[in-house]
């Protein structure tokens, strides 16, 4: 039941398959006869510095992967000098992880019909030392996850959102619980208006998840928004929305370099790495991957997954030409697009 929580998307899981297969039609092009004798993979997010463009993503309940739970994902992040997003249903609490290891931290953030729920998360956060609130855009209610809704999946009561307050949540006795869970709390009016309330409750930079489209990348910057995450939420939300690195060009183009751009969303090599960033990325993040090392092997799982794709970014980098992040352009890559020269 929670690999299946883990590893599907929603309905025909068209988008799930798309999110990889998007990054297989773009090829590298690279360049030869530069020095890469030193390759340089570091960079900074909001200011942060961190070693390589390679976040952790918010993903839901570490403790179902193992006892230790996201404290094991944060120091791993912490060893590999990066930012770990902790989501709203992080299975430890914000001062927990806060406390477990003082590398720079974000937090998810959703907004709940209880807003007062979501302004104390927020507080709890930044009181607590996380630099960022992700607001995450894409559920005003779950996403029909088929699998779930035959498992009927549920957290194990030991394994709750220690992250959350407990409210009681009537549950039916079948489906997923987790949907009505999540459809019970999550605010489905909320508008870009609400942005302003959220600004009103915190004073940390605002990154919003889930745009997928120029419109809405706009509207974002008008929002003041301090960033952008180019996202379908790992393919769990709207089947046949459209492969986050087919769109980030679109995104990048209409943000204007006024905000940076990370994108999420099947990355499983460095050279989807190198692609995202030639697109005009920042910075990517890691769901999957990650809950996968930690399933596996714990804090050394995860550490694994980070510098498995850190070594594949830097070989990427030496063999096309790129020794540092800034080198990484858009002529490096050709997207189906593209024309032929
Ligand atoms: C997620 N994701 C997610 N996003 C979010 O904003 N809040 C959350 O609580 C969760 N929870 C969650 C649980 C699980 C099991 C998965 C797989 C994903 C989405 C996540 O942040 C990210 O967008 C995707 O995981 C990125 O895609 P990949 O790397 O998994 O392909």
């Amino acid at each position: 039941m929670y690999y299946d929580y883990y590893a599907g998307g929603a309905e025909d899981e068209h988008t799930l398959r798309e999110n990889m297969q998007a990054f297989h039609r773009i090829t590298i092009r690279p360049r030869v006869l530069v020095d890469v004798s030193q390759v340089d993979m570091s960079t900074t997010i909001l200011g942060y510095p961190i070693s390589a463009p390679i976040l952790v993503a918010p993903t839901a309940a570490h403790k179902l992967a193992i006892p230790e739970g996201e404290l094991a994902t944060a120091r791993a992040a912490a060893a590999a000098k990066t930012i770990m997003v902790l989501s709203y249903s992080s299975s430890c609490s914000i001062e927990e992880v806060a406390s477990s290891c003082n590398a720079v931290r974000f937090f998810q953030l959703y907004i709940f019909k209880r807003r007062d729920i979501s302004a104390l998360l927020a507080q709890r956060a930044e009181r607590h030392g996380y630099k960022a609130i992700v607001l995450t855009a894409d559920t005003p209610r779950l996403g029909r996850r088929e699998a779930d809704i035959k498992n009927k999946m549920i957290y194990p009561p030991e394994k709750n959102l220690e992250g959350l307050i407990s409210i009681n949540i009537q549950c039916v006795d079948q489906g997923s619980k987790l949907e009505t869970f999540a459809n019970q709390m999550m605010d489905a009016s909320l508008r870009w208006e609400d942005i302003r309330w959220l600004r009103s409750i915190t004073s940390l930079p605002i990154l919003i998840k889930g745009i997928l489209t120029h419109e809405d990348a706009t509207r974002a910057v008008e929002a003041g928004v301090d960033g952008i995450i180019v996202s379908n939420h790992g393919a769990r939300q709207l089947d046949f929305s459209p492969a986050p690195v087919s769109v980030l060009e679109e995104v990048v183009d209409a943000v204007k370099g006024k905000v940076p751009v990370l994108l999420d969303g099947g990355v499983r090599r460095g050279t989807d790495v190198f692609k995202a960033l030639a697109l005009g990325a920042q910075a990517v993040l890691i769901g999957r991957p990650v809950l996968f090392g930690l399933a596996a092997k714990g804090e050394g799982g995860v550490r694994t997954v980070l510098e498995m794709l850190k070594n594949e970014l830097e070989t990427s980098m030496a063999l096309a030409g790129c020794p540092c992040i800034k080198d990484i352009t858009r002529s490096h890559v050709r997207t189906e697009h593209d024309r032929l020269p």
